[in-house]
């Protein structure tokens, strides 16, 4: 069920029995020459909504602005500070658990998230523990899951695109924005066919290193077919990964 399309008594007999809900958290940024600006948004909130199908789970609407000041050097970009982000979720949280609501699952679609998500999660429980004592609130458990870090997407990543696969702009992440928005398929040529590897800074760094704004990634190889493989195992593997933590104490 997704929250947008429910009613209030819809949600409040939601809560009757089950206090987890899902928030997808994106980012919009450029993902090299092919790659949709939405990718990392389109990849969690495709991926939860089919596992809705699967399981019964409530989804929030998608977190689709992240941290990525380093992608700032390529049109269309856009970015929030770490520490807005931090108040954004804080705030995000703070109106779910005001509900009751207590299982937050954060399903990730972007790196340049995660420090930002467990600095948020620091700032959520911090709340709680400099309260005022005897005030007697529930604690938040929260979570944070990459769409990609289920054993079988990282085995049909590491078989089908191999060296590849890359950090950004990859393979994997174009084919599922490809599967469901087959319209919106770029036929782009890659030069080199894989792009550089290494760290960066800040946004004129990032360019300068990664002119194309891929990093290590051939996503040329991005498939449709291979797109709706991954929405599978990934709305699979996550539909039992939250059915697990909705129960856990
Ligand atoms: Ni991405």
């Amino acid at each position: 069920m997704l929250l947008h399309h429910a009613s209030w008594p819809e949600v409040e007999a939601y809560l009757e029995r089950s206090k987890a809900v899902v928030i997808p958290v994106g980012s919009t940024e450029q993902h090299g020459p092919n790659g949709l600006i939405g990718t990392d948004a389109i990849c969690p909130e495709v991926i939860a909504k089919r596992a809705s199908e699967l399981t019964n789970m409530l989804i929030a609407p998608t977190f689709n602005v992240g941290m990525a000041q380093h992608h700032m050097g390529f049109s269309g970009s856009m970015t929030l500070r770490p520490s807005t982000m931090i108040a954004a979720i804080f705030d995000w949280a703070s109106s779910l658990a005001r509900h009751g609501f207590d299982r937050l699952y954060f399903f990730n679609g972007h790196g340049g998230n995660i420090a930002t998500l467990q600095s948020a999660f620091s700032e959520i429980h911090a709340d709680r523990s400099l309260g005022r004592p005897g005030a007697n609130r529930e604690g938040l458990q929260c979570k944070l899951v990459n769409w990609w870090d289920f054993r079988p997407v990282l085995d049909f990543c590491r078989e089908t695109y191999g060296s590849a696969h890359g950090s950004h702009a990859t393979p994997s992440e174009v084919a599922i924005t490809y599967a469901a928005f087959p319209h919106a398929v770029k036929e782009t040529a890659m030069e080199p066919a894989i792009a550089p590897s290494g760290r960066f800074t800040d946004a004129e760094d990032y360019r300068a290193k990664f002119p194309d704004g891929r990093i290590g990634s051939d996503p040329s190889l991005a498939r449709i077919e291979d797109g709706k493989k991954l929405i599978e195992l990934s709305a699979t593997a996550m539909a039992r990964d939250f059915e697990a933590f909705a129960k856990q104490q």
